[in-house]
């Protein structure tokens, strides 16, 4: 028997209708898109760990040194009794806030990727059998039904996954997480924020390629779930920094004229040579920008720390 509950709380043919929608729509748009939730089989997952350890992707260093700094003021602040995690993945950085909550009792990950949530599990628990872990596999933009564990509830949401999030869908997540706070909750928010554009871009377009390998991993992901046949080496990876906007956004970019068929969906798709199609933004914020979201959705910002280079924030927010 399992030694932690996995939940999976949406039927296995939700996910595989979420993604027949999600291509239906992204690849029927002009220009073309892809949400970037459908990177994360076992393969994106492992791509996406291999970048935190990267020289140029900072963000994940950042966060856990303001995650070791500050991880007793969280405790002390929150008095957390469970942690729910949102895209959790492999929970690595979350040890050291697991280790600093005292009167914790039950740890909440959520994730699209299974492989993720039972890896990181089975890590967490063969260092810590007392911990209850309550494994979700769930898409957190959807609605989502917590364990009944003991609060205060600590919900956190790291790694900067926040900024993947579109601005409409960042202000409808944010007020389904200000829905799940009841009075002595609170929200512990990952940013990364605005910098040198070189720097940004530095950390999604690596020298060793892995950031390309992930980008690409989407379309292999189509090739098995919908029969599609996308070739990955007829795209290239391209990352971008778009002032305006304040977000980096990664596409892939046709090689060629190209006609990809994707037999599930009854669908045949066109790239022109040069073609970009968008497979994820990755918004940076200030703590201007972080407030004033979290205002809107009806949260207060209590705390705002950083590590010492500025690169990277953690937020702790409570509900008004
Ligand atoms: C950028 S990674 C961050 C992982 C980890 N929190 C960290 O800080 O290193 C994003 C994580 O969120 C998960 N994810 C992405 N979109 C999701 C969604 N809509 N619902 C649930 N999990 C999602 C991915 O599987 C992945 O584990």
């Amino acid at each position: 028997m399992s030694p932690y509950e996995l939940t999976r709380t949406l039927p296995e043919d939700a996910t595989d209708a979420a993604l027949r929608a999600d291509v239906l729509h992204g690849l029927t748009q002009s220009p073309k898109s892809l949400p970037p939730k459908w990177f994360y089989d076992a393969r994106g997952s492992e791509l996406f760990e291999e970048i935190t350890a990267l020289d140029e992707y900072y963000p994940t260093r950042a966060e856990r040194e303001i995650l070791l700094d500050r991880a007793p003021e969280i405790a002390a602040a929150t008095g957390a009794r469970t942690l729910v995690e949102l895209g959790s993945g492999s929970s690595e950085k979350t040890r050291h806030l697991l280790d600093a909550l005292p009167l914790l009792h039950s740890y909440v990950p959520v994730d699209v990727s299974g492989s993720a949530l039972t890896g990181a599990a089975d890590t967490l628990l063969a260092e810590r059998p007392d911990l209850h872990v309550h494994a979700l596999i769930a898409d957190f933009t959807k609605e989502l039904t917590l364990p009944d564990t003991p609060g205060p509830r600590l919900v956190a949401f790291l790694g900067g996954t926040i900024g993947n999030l579109l601005p409409d869908e960042r202000a409808d997540f944010l007020a389904s997480v200000r829905a799940m706070l009841v009075p002595g909750d609170a929200l512990l928010l990952g940013t990364d924020l605005v910098k040198d554009e070189s720097v940004l871009v530095r950390a999604y377009d690596d020298a060793s390629g892995v950031t390309a390998a992930f980008n690409k991993n989407v379309l292999a992901v189509v090739d098995r779930e919908l029969g599609a046949d996308f070739d990955p080496a007829d795209f290239d990876h391209v990352a971008l920094w778009d002032s305006g906007r304040r977000w980096i956004e990664m596409r892939l970019r046709a090689r060629r004229d190209l006609t990809v068929k994707i037999p599930e969906l009854d669908l045949v798709v066109t790239f022109e040579a040069g073609e970009e199609m968008r497979t994820e933004v990755s918004a940076k914020f200030t703590q201007t920008t972080v407030r004033s979201e979290l205002a809107g959705a009806g949260m207060e910002l209590a705390h705002w720390w950083t590590d010492e280079a500025g690169r990277f924030a953690l937020s702790l927010a409570t509900a008004v």
